[in-house]
């Protein structure tokens, strides 16, 4: 046996009807906020997330399933989606196309991290942008949005966390704040902190080294060196969330891991999840769209882990439906009715078994029971003479004969009743 890549996994039946009813209420609940789906390719070139995601992330410096194509191209698996969505969004011109230049895409993203619960190699996102405002009134919609669809899934023990990481005008001051306050204590701190030192302090606030914690929890915050557009734009997303009556907790660590944002970041953690937390991720990227090539447009969104959702949703969340109805042939002459009998069912909408191997009888009662088939429909030497099928209702047990050309209505009426009760 070849196992499967390492960091990757399959999702096998029982827990795909859980990805199918996930799925299912991203699209509707994107649907409802205003969003169109977009379809972007797995794989794209390696400046997209350089110039997009950023050259001093993890992402970019660690993790980038990165390789020369044949043609001699530099060309990535898209670890993210946002670079990926507004290139397509740029290319495309749908600004122009779209009354409302809101975008949702679902797929699988790669990142060569270290294994964990929650955490892959492949794993997929439901990414969610939206451009062209700069109103503090998208960033209370979205960041509603997201708490929305993790409510939708019956994921309870949430919480949403918020912060404002500034913007090129008043972050240069808050980097200086951050290097100044951490003065000598700096050769104390893990590598990867030091190196943002010199690359990007803000990104310390992302070190999860317990050693370092004590000299990051007494580092200085973001919103006490807000330019005064900035310290308004994040009150204002405070109060319109408020307004909504989403509760939420300011944390001026969240600062986020990729280098586009500007302003509102924010995550909700699911407290059910262990140490990979995030359920989803997202903020503000003003300034994005132009520097991928497009116009000078304002861009919000989030992605959300469908492994992490799929963890926390509740055990009952969503089950594989039983067959409608079985088939059940009596002897030889009955096996090719039985087939077409089946055919019949499954054209009028009803998910129908049937057996191949002339199994007796009583085995082929055993598989309905077992696949707890809604009804059993016999075909036998009798039924075949009479023009009749049996039909057995297996949670009464009751059994009746139909006109075979009778039982393909009777059973759709059976399960549209059964659908609406
Ligand atoms: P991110 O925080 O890197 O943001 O990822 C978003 C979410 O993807 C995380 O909260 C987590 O649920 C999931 N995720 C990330 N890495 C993994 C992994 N290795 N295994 C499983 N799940 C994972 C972004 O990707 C941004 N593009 C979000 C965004 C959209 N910001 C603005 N627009």
């Amino acid at each position: 046996m070849i196992p499967a890549v390492r960091g990757t996994r399959d999702v096998v039946p029982g827990e795909v009807e859980r990805w199918q009813h996930l799925e299912q209420v991203a699209h509707d609940v994107c649907r409802r906020y205003g969003y169109r789906e977009v379809r972007t390719p797995v794989i794209e070139r390696e400046e997209l997330f350089a110039k997009g995601t950023g050259e001093s992330t993890d992402i970019v410096q660690k993790e980038m399933y990165a390789f020369t194509d044949k043609g001699g191209e530099r060309v990535t698996l898209r670890p993210e989606a946002t670079p990926s969505v507004v290139r397509a969004f740029v290319q495309h011109a749908l600004e122009q196309a779209l009354t409302e230049a809101k975008l949702y895409a679902i797929g699988p993203m790669f990142r060569y991290e270290r294994p964990q619960k929650g955490r892959y190699r492949q794993f997929h996102q439901l990414d969610v942008e939206a451009f062209g405002v700069e109103a503090p009134a998208l960033d209370a919609e979205v960041i509603e949005m997201a708490a929305h669809l993790v409510a939708e899934l019956g994921i309870a023990d949430a919480e949403l966390v918020i912060n404002t990481v500034g913007c090129p005008e008043c972050r240069p001051a808050f980097s200086r704040a951050l290097l100044d306050a951490l003065g000598d204590r700096v050769a104390e701190l893990c590598g990867d902190c030091r190196r943002r030192a010199r690359t990007n302090p803000l990104r310390i606030f992302d070190c999860k080294q317990p050693a370092d914690q004590p000299v990051i929890d007494g580092l200085p915050h973001t919103v006490d060196y807000l330019c005064p557009p900035c310290s308004e734009h994040f009150a204002a997303v405070r109060e319109a969330l408020e307004a909504f009556g989403v509760e939420y907790r300011v944390s001026h660590r969240l600062v986020r891991g990729l280098d586009y944002y500007r302003r509102t970041t924010f995550e909700i953690l699911g407290r059910a999840l262990g140490a990979q937390d995030a359920l989803l991720g997202g903020g503000r990227y003003d300034g994005l769209v132009r520097q991928l090539g497009g116009p000078d447009r304002a861009g919000i969104g989030f992605a959300a882990g469908l492994e992490r959702l799929v963890l926390a949703m509740p055990p009952d969340a969503a089950v594989a439906a039983p067959p409608d109805a079985y088939v059940v042939a009596i002897g030889e002459e009955a096996r090719q009715p039985a087939q077409v009998l089946a055919r019949d069912l499954r054209h009028a909408g009803l998910c129908t078994l049937v057996d191949y191997d002339a199994r007796s009888p009583r085995s082929q009662m055993k598989r309905a029971g077992k696949a707890q088939a809604g009804q059993v429909l016999i075909l036998g030497a009798d039924e075949l003479a009479g023009g009749r099928v049996s039909l057995k209702d297996m949670n009464t047990g009751e059994q009746e004969a139909v006109p075979r050309g009778d039982v393909v209505d009777r059973l759709r009426r059976m399960q549209k009743d059964c659908v609406a009760s």
